[in-house]
């Protein structure tokens, strides 16, 4: 950094946790607007009060600036099948993790995965697991999300169930990462959030 740059830090979001159960349709409204704008090559329009795209989750943490929805995260708790272990792990299922394009490269995304992780940690879990494209794996692994082999099996959108192409994260919360059952694959019997 230059003599006399300033790091201008971004404002703290105002957070909300919300169970999927208690999320009103005007709230559904403004997020199904968010991910529009913020995944708008999704093969799942986000219309109305659609505010998921393939799987739904359970818990919705949403970030707040001047009252208007900039950022959110959904998490589902379910079990992964290791086939080969003859076991299940325990994760939070993360997905639609989304900041609003107009106030993106600002640090919310950074602000969005620290609440994440809080709220993965308070929820008790071992583990945190994501899947994703390779081009942004680089921003969960700047928050301590590691890459791991194996890969993901699932039900797609379309009702197929695949090999998930992508990239497969995990991050460590209540266990150590060495508990993971690395290399393995993975099945998450339903679809991703
Ligand atoms: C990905 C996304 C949430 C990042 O939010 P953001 O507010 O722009 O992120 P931040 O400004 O807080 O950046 C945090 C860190 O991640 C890095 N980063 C952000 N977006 C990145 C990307 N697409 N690829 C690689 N690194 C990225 C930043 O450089 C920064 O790193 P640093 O701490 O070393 O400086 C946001 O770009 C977004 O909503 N994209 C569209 C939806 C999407 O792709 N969601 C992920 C689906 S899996």
């Amino acid at each position: 950094m230059s003599a006399g740059a300033q790091l201008i830090s971004a404002p703290d979001l105002h957070w909300s946790s919300t169970w999927e159960d208690d999320v009103a349709d005007d709230e559904h409204r403004v997020l199904a607007a968010l991910f529009a704008r913020c995944f708008p090559r999704s093969r799942t329009a986000f219309t109305g009060t659609r505010s998921w795209s393939s799987g739904r989750p359970e818990l919705r943490v949403v970030g707040r600036l001047d009252g208007r929805a900039v950022a959110h995260v959904g998490v589902l708790r379910r079990f992964l099948r290791v086939a080969e272990r003859s076991a299940s792990v325990l994760v939070g299922d993360v997905g639609l993790v989304a900041v609003d394009p107009d106030v993106q490269g600002r640090g919310f995304g950074a602000q969005l995965l620290g609440r994440t992780a809080s709220t993965l940690h308070d929820l008790e879990l071992p583990f945190g697991y994501l899947t994703c494209g390779d081009h942004v794996a680089p921003f969960y692994a700047t928050a301590g999300w590691m890459r791991v082999d194996g890969g993901t099996r699932m039900v797609r959108a379309d009702g197929r169930v695949q090999v998930y192409g992508g990239v497969s994260m995990v991050l460590p919360v209540h266990a150590p990462l060495q508990e993971w059952p690395a290399g393995c694959l993975v099945d998450r019997n339903g679809l991703e959030i």
